[in-house]
């Protein structure tokens, strides 16, 4: 018998995601939320160089000073603002939210939006309000339903532009309408802008930084280079939140990878971006063939991506998403039900098109040839 488990812990569970992709085996992957494609060769070559050449000891608790350095240019340096390099952006946002929260505070997370952003809140005991990106209006901002939200209990406020699941991106309209609210709620904005080098439209989606001083933004190499295993991620703030950060980030993890961390400084290299940019190149043909997939052959309601690598399209017709994802996986196609990623979400599923050409070839022909997908009219 084990000791009874922390009530932390009740009604969190593995991510409805986790549970699809565990019955997912010998399945074409439209499902989880990463690249599948090789990290930028400056880095793969640093990391060899590194493994030989180097001892591979802790970092600094907030990161490489060099990689620090590399992130803040990135971002467009700003007065008083620091980085915490951790363990994937994911650990970023555990550790800013642990550090600003108390029990009963809240904070504003999209509905739909990532897992992670209601379960981190409410592992701190504090509690995460939903703000409606209405299904009805493509995901877009509804800006009197979000302004209904904010009170004196608002401690910070998640943003995540270009977003998972949705693939809308937040205008700088959006952004300077919540940094107004949030200022005035003494509310922090978290701007997790990691899907933000992936982007359709020609031209970068706006950031949060651009315009406004005082929010913390959250992002890494996971996606931009394909690099989800390497586990770097940081956020970039006020010094003030940064230091408190870090001191969580001592407790959580002591520091990231060293060696990820020295391999990672690659990418901001003439080399990496360029590997970059030709990633979102490729995802964008991507988006390209989904697209027209659905437009012409499935004839069925989507909203085209403007950013990120996932398309949300409409189920409804066919039942609960949970249901038609399951169903789907007869098919062998994998997909995520829209009602994992929160209420807004039901009635579409997320496909990821972030796959190697020849899986996503595979997947959508397997989806033409579900007469239960697609149903011959
Ligand atoms: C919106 C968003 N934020 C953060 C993450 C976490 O990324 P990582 O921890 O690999 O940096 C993900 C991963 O899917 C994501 O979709």
């Amino acid at each position: 018998m084990f000791p009874r488990f922390s009530h932390r812990l009740d009604n969190i569970q593995l991510s409805m995601i986790r549970q699809i992709m565990q019955k997912a085996e010998g399945c074409s992957n439209l499902g989880i939320g990463e690249p599948d494609f090789f990290a930028p060769l400056a880095v793969r070559n640093e990391a060899r160089r590194v493994i030989d050449q180097e001892k591979i000891q802790y970092s600094p608790n907030a990161g490489l000073a060099e990689l620090q350095h590399a992130v803040a240019s990135y971002h467009g340096r700003l007065a008083d603002y620091a980085v915490c390099i951790c363990n994937g952006s994911q650990e970023a946002l555990f550790d800013i939210i642990f550090a600003l929260v108390d029990p009963g505070e809240e904070v504003l997370v999209p509905n739909p939006g990532f897992v992670a952003y209601a379960t981190i809140v409410r592992l701190a005991g504090a509690v995460a309000v939903p703000y409606r990106l209405p299904a009805r209006n493509d995901f877009r901002l509804d800006h009197d339903h979000m302004a209904g939200l904010f009170s004196d209990r608002t401690k910070a406020v998640i943003l995540n532009t270009p977003s998972n699941p949705t693939g809308q991106v937040l205008t700088e309209d959006d952004l300077e309408f919540i940094t107004r609210l949030a200022d005035s709620h003494g509310a922090l904005v978290i701007s997790d802008e990691i899907y933000r080098e992936i982007y359709y439209g020609g031209h970068k989606p706006p950031g949060v930084l651009e315009g406004h001083s005082g929010a913390v933004v959250i992002s890494g190499v996971s996606k931009m280079a394909s690099m989800t295993g390497w586990r770097i991620g940081w956020a970039y703030g006020p010094r003030a939140v940064i230091e408190k950060t870090t001191v969580m980030h001592q407790y959580t993890s002591s520091c990231a990878s060293s060696l990820s961390q020295k391999a990672a400084l690659s990418v901001f290299s003439e080399d990496g971006m360029r590997e970059v940019a030709g990633l979102r190149r490729q995802l964008a043909e991507n988006c390209s063939l989904v697209c027209s997939f659905l437009d012409s052959e499935l004839k069925r309601r989507f909203v085209r991506p403007q950013g990120a690598f996932y398309v949300m399209v409409d189920v409804s017709d066919l039942g609960e998403s949970l249901s038609v994802a399951l169903r789907l996986l007869r098919d062998q196609v994998a997909t995520i039900p829209g009602a994992a990623f929160g209420s807004e979400g039901e009635g579409f599923l997320r496909i990821s098109f972030a796959s190697e050409p020849e899986t996503l070839e595979q997947g959508l022909e397997r989806l033409r040839r579900s007469d239960y997908f697609c149903r011959r009219q």
